[in-house]
């Protein structure tokens, strides 16, 4: 899987790129996240991005100029099934069902903005569609970025070390009214910490309880999810 990410701030992707189960993916090649700054796709001297919106009002609007530049320098180096995706607090809201989708592309364009908005154009003519994290507004599509390529990447086979713990993950099972289903709860040692006791069940060692203690005691999201 490829991910293309255009922002005016590559260096915030650095950390995130760098460390853990990500970064051995890259190595692998399993994962490839290029980042491509806004502001090589301008052609003023100043590397202007951004303008006065039209009509007038506070803040700056995201151009669509360098934006198309952008996305069309990239489409033309790739192959095989891609999507554009922008980032915006007014799209539609990223969950496991969206991810397990976004797996069955080659190549991802993810356009994270700044500033407060985009030219409605580019959403118009140049986005397949608009994803937003969830009901906040952040200062930028970075973050939300980094959260679809850590929730694609960790699906793609070979991802994870221990594919077996995928299974039986949160979101992946949804009950009959399709509200997904969430993990049982945890314990590891100590099983007597200051007090606080591991149920008995789960010492007990009888597998045909301990399953039956896990189904009664899965959580569940409450109320909708959309
Ligand atoms: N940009 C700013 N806030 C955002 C959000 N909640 N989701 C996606 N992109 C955003």
């Amino acid at each position: 899987m490829r991910f293309h990410i255009i922002t005016i701030f590559p260096n915030v992707f650095s950390g995130f790129l760098e460390e853990s189960l990500l970064k051995k993916a890259i190595d692998k090649g399993l994962v490839e996240v290029h980042l491509h700054n806004l502001r090589d796709f301008t052609t003023d001297k100043h590397k202007t991005v951004d303008d006065r919106p039209f009509g007038g009002g506070p803040g700056m609007v995201l151009m669509i100029e360098p934006v198309d530049k952008a996305i069309q320098a990239i489409k033309s180096k790739e192959k095989g099934r891609g999507k554009v995706i922008m980032l915006s607090p007014r799209g539609e809201r990223f969950n496991q069902e969206k991810t397990k989708e976004l797996t069955g592309y080659d190549w991802l364009i993810l356009l994270a903005g700044r500033y407060e908005g985009f030219d409605e154009r580019i959403r118009e003519h140049l986005v397949d569609e608009v994803v937003s994290i969830g009901d906040y507004v952040l200062n930028g599509g970075e973050v939300p970025a980094m959260v679809i390529i850590e929730a694609v990447s960790r699906l793609l086979p070979g991802f994870m070390s221990t594919p077996e713990s995928l299974e039986h993950e949160s979101f992946n099972e949804y009950d009959e009214k399709g509200q997904p289903v969430l993990d049982y709860p945890q314990y590891t040692r100590p099983a007597n910490y200051k007090g606080w006791k591991v149920p008995e069940v789960l010492l007990s060692g009888d597998h045909k309880r301990i399953e039956t203690w896990r189904r009664r005691n899965l959580s569940r999201v409450e109320g909708p999810t959309s």
